[in-house]
């Protein structure tokens, strides 16, 4: 086959495979900015995303040569993948850029970390050799996320000839976080990046810690120039799907479960640590309590839908919020009112419906690259939605104007300001939701993927 003028590299593809039972192996396409910009690229410039296999599924159907026209999934070592990806990527770096280390007891940099980096390392090995291998001459190359933050310096040392971009879709920690690394892997991290041509981020708040921690480990950078794309929302796609009628079904069940003429406070995340939905609940709580009025006339909805359940503080964190919901109900709940309606299990439909009839909606993160959630409700509202929003969400910085703020760790100010949102008039609430929509849609999934590209390609 010919060889890619364009290539992506990320450690999650745009296709999935579950084993089927038969020996098979079946197909689920993932969405999302990417995929989508990809397909604006057209016919004239041959592509290809590299990706990882990421479960049995992946494997079976790697090791059958099954597979998508333009995606290559690399079939690597399982339990090199689990310490790249759970134990470097998820539970080192994750947690540094997101600052969600309990200090007094982690991080721990010991010998066993420095095996897990040695894998990291031969998994980024894997992508750059693959990606060497795959490019045409002068070749641009999108390399996404964490994961594979030392692809950029191993495949510009195999191939100088090709225009290599970075981008992160999660903060960067500040200097004085991020040197908590051993000296000689944040160095090795930099360096790793620093072999791309450009580098993104979603906000300038995250590409310059990127540079304040370029220049307290290695004395500044001179290469690399850093760009921000602030990834937004797609709203045609959002308008026309969340008008179908399995989103119209989901509305109904959810309206049967919330109840007649109740108020609503939406929030849907991934059980991430991040995302700080335990807060959420305490100040629900809090709201409840202190403002009583609200007891019978309000339904928070929490859709978390579970991830990286490898990890057990992931799998803890997702216990403590059903916990702590069903303690909410047990508290406050009466015959006919549910205080507290979560739900577990990933349902994108689900998500579009809760969206729509959203009166308050929630996105408190402790820190957030961007949050797209935040970006997504103004969209599809059906009557307008008031948006209760951390300052650390990066969608922060454009959103932040028309939303009511909040610190996400002062759970009484985040109770405060639900209860503002569910008090905020109708005509207010419109006419912020029609701003929010409009900064929510400045910069859509295609355009911002073509931004990158084109600086690339000329
Ligand atoms: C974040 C990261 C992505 C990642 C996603 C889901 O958005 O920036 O790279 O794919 O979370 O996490 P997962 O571990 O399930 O891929």
């Amino acid at each position: 086959h010919d060889a890619a003028q364009i290539l992506v590299a990320s450690n999650r593809g745009p296709v999935s495979y579950t084993p089927t039972g038969d020996g098979g192996v079946e197909a689920r396409r993932g969405g999302g900015g990417v995929v989508s910009g990809l397909s604006a690229i057209g016919s004239d410039a041959r592509s290809l995303w590299v990706c990882a296999a990421l479960g049995e599924g992946d494997r079976h159907a790697v090791r059958q040569g099954v597979g998508e026209d333009g995606v290559r999934m690399l079939d690597i070592d399982p339990e090199v993948h689990a310490a790249a990806y759970n134990g470097i990527a998820n539970s080192v770096l994750w947690f540094l850029h997101h600052m969600l280390y309990q200090t007094p007891l982690e991080p721990v940099f010991d010998r066993d970390f420095e095996r897990q980096w040695e894998a990291y390392r031969t998994y980024n090995r894997a992508f750059a050799e693959a990606l060497a291998a795959e490019a045409a001459d002068g070749a641009a190359v999108l390399v996404q996320d964490y994961h594979l933050a030392l692809v950029p310096g191993m495949l510009r040392e195999r191939r100088p000839d090709l225009r290599i971009g970075h981008f992160s879709h999660t903060p960067w920690a500040p200097p004085e976080y991020f040197r908590m690394l051993p000296d000689a892997i944040a160095g090795e991290l930099l360096r790793g990046m620093l072999g791309a041509d450009r580098l993104g981020f979603l906000t300038r708040r995250w590409a310059d810690a990127f540079t304040a921690c370029c220049a307290q480990q290695l004395g500044g950078t001179d290469a690399a120039v850093t760009a921000v794309h602030a990834l937004g929302a797609d709203a045609e796609f959002l308008r026309e799907r969340s008008r179908r009628p399995d989103v119209e079904e989901r509305m109904a069940e959810l309206r049967e479960a919330v109840g007649p003429g109740r108020r609503t406070i939406v929030r849907v995340d991934r059980t991430e640590l991040s995302k700080n939905i335990v807060r959420g609940l305490l100040a629900y709580r809090d709201l409840l309590t202190s403002r009583p009025e609200w007891r019978g006339r309000v339904v928070h909805i929490a859709l978390a839908y579970p991830s990286r359940q490898d990890l057990p503080v992931y799998r803890a964190y997702t216990a403590e919020v059903s916990r702590l919901a069903a303690a909410i109900n047990e508290e406050f709940g009466t015959g006919d009112w549910t205080p507290v309606v979560l739900h577990v299990r990933d349902d994108f439909a689900r998500s579009l419906a809760a969206y729509r009839m959203a009166d308050v909606a929630l996105v408190n993160p402790i820190r957030d690259g961007m949050n797209l959630v935040a970006k997504e409700v103004p969209v599809v509202s059906d009557e307008g939605c008031a948006l209760v929003l951390s300052r650390e969400a990066g969608a922060h910085e454009e959103l932040g104007e028309f939303a009511i703020t909040v610190n996400p760790y002062d759970v009484t100010a985040t109770a405060e300001a639900l209860h503002r949102g569910l008090m905020m008039p109708a005509a207010e609430r419109a006419e912020r939701t029609k701003h929010l929509g409009a900064a929510s849609t400045a910069l859509p999934p295609r355009r911002w993927f073509l931004d990158q590209l084109e600086p690339l390609r000329s």
